[in-house]
């Protein structure tokens, strides 16, 4: 089972098993991570707002383009930063490592 470290938005580190095959918002709203995820993944809402570490930022498949659109519109808005709904979690992300934006 992979894992993701996590930063919360208080700086807390913590270490979630995460199941893969649903994407990263699914795992941390379904863990009680401070994700609302209020449209449900459909990349409409950016509560899912992320920052990946820097080196994973290769690691993961390119943001499209509506994606990076909503995302740079995010008063928090960092060049890591990624909606969390977008992205996958698969084995071979294990060890991933994310941390929540703030809320906007
Ligand atoms: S859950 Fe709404 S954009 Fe990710």
């Amino acid at each position: 089972m992979p894992v993701i470290h996590i930063t919360n938005r208080a700086g807390a580190e913590s270490t979630l098993e995460a199941e893969s095959g649903i994407s990263v918002m699914e795992n941390l709203r379904d863990n009680d991570y401070e994700v609302d995820a209020i449209c449900g993944g459909s990349c409409a809402c950016a509560t899912c707002h992320v920052y990946i570490d820097e080196a994973w930022q290769a690691k993961l498949p390119a943001a499209e383009a509506d994606e990076q659109g909503l995302v740079e519109d995010e008063p928090t808005y960092k060049p890591t930063s990624r909606l969390s709904c977008q992205i996958e979690m698969t084995d071979a992300l294990d060890g991933l490592k994310l941390t929540i934006a703030p809320e906007a």
